[in-house]
């Protein structure tokens, strides 16, 4: 088996990234993708928001942790980045900070809800402040901007640039990458998986990563570990000096990115509609009402694309990184909301586990074996 090339089902930021650093490994690797990269992943309908104080949701401490790593990884993953393709390819690290404003009465309740958490995680660099002193670091904001939580730590990169390097970078090490090719099958034969089928083709591998998104549920020969699409419908505006934008901006109801290349991001509805990629009129409107709430300029801006992307959710709604209960098998999924974010850890852990065998312990909780424990208690149940 060591001579056949690792591969990866799914060439989404996932994918490739995890692809980079078993090439960097010195390992062969092969990506197949159901249709065509860099376009084809979640991630390139992100809005390459790096904000795990802003997103941290109740109930979620051991996913918030993973996130403040997830974020820590990035200067590294962004530095080998730059060795493996040209210097102005590789997207800045943007530490701009996230404000989350109110701006109606509820919403200060939500707030003060929010701040009362986050002191309770230990977040750092965190201010509850005034609307007028909102208006001081982000001139731009409504008057009715009543209040807002002021998140230092939070980030952001430009996503596609981010998808496209580790594109290049993949290529530049060698790796395959079999566009509009989908894996009907992993193949497992006593407890080992060993290969994959394409088009009734067998092909054999050294691991199999099962990386699609939201697709995973598609694949035969494995479990289908429960994965959902969940659609984010996204407005693109184009920025102008009216509307300039320092931090992450977001309300209860919607945030604003402003990328470096010029776009102004207005996300995102999440809707329960399996794999619907229609654009629809109801979300696009709210998304734009309420950013214009939060930022009247929106009012005049110039719209330049509407996207709608799948989240690939898991059960709990958090990512399942890990080796499956078959050898050989590796899931690298459900990454939900956070995939730009976790793509450099989940490289670095499953590079170490395919290759090493070691375990990182705060993923022990993600593993993919949640799901198969929970299938046996059920069956024991019934
Ligand atoms: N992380 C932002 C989103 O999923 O819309």
């Amino acid at each position: 088996m060591k001579d056949h090339p690792h591969i990866i089902i799914g060439g989404g930021i996932i994918g490739l990234s995890i692809g980079w650093q078993l090439l960097r490994a010195g390992r062969p690797v092969e990506i197949y993708e159901e249709s065509a990269i860099p376009r084809s992943g979640a991630g390139w309908n992100a809005a390459g928001m790096l904000a795990p104080h802003a997103e941290a949701g109740y109930e979620e401490e051991a996913l918030y942790n993973l996130c403040l790593q997830g974020l820590s990884a990035y200067p590294e993953f962004l530095s080998e980045l730059r060795e493996d393709v040209r210097e102005n390819e590789v997207p800045a690290l943007d530490r701009c900070g996230s404000m989350i404003v109110a701006v109606t009465a509820d919403d200060s309740v939500i707030l003060q809800r929010q701040f009362e958490f986050r002191k309770k995680l230990g977040q750092d660099g965190m201010e509850l402040i005034r609307g007028a002193e909102a208006r001081e670091r982000e001139p731009l904001l409504s008057p009715k901007v009543k209040q807002a939580l002021y998140l230092a730590n939070d980030g952001q990169i430009n996503n596609r640039k981010l998808i496209s390097a580790l594109h290049e970078a993949f290529l530049n090490r060698g790796g395959i990458i079999h566009e509009h090719q989908q894996v009907d099958r992993v193949v497992v034969r006593k407890g080992k998986a060993e290969g994959v089928e394409v088009s009734g083709v067998s092909r054999n591998a050294s691991s199999i990563t099962v990386a699609p998104g939201a697709l995973a549920g598609k694949i035969k020969g494995i479990d289908p570990i429960g994965i959902r699409p969940v659609k984010g419908q996204v407005v693109t505006l184009k920025s102008e000096p009216s509307a300039e934008l320092h931090h992450l901006i977001r309300s209860p109801r919607i945030y604003l990115a402003a990328k470096d290349d010029g776009r102004l991001l207005v996300g995102a509805s999440a809707e329960e509609k399996g794999l619907d990629r229609r654009i629809t009129a109801g979300p696009i409107m709210e998304l734009l009402h309420y950013a214009w709430e939060v930022l009247p300029a929106v009012y005049e801006l110039e719209i330049t694309e509407l996207q709608s992307g799948m989240r690939p959710a898991s059960r709990d709604n958090c990512p399942i990184i890990g080796q499956a209960d078959e050898e050989g098998l590796y899931y690298a999924t459900g990454h939900y909301r956070n995939g730009i974010l976790l793509a450099p850890l989940t490289a670095y852990a499953l590079r170490d586990e395919i290759l090493l065998g070691t375990k990182r312990a705060d993923l022990q909780v993600f593993s993919p074996s949640r799901f198969s424990q929970e299938a046996h208690i059920i069956e024991e149940v019934v």
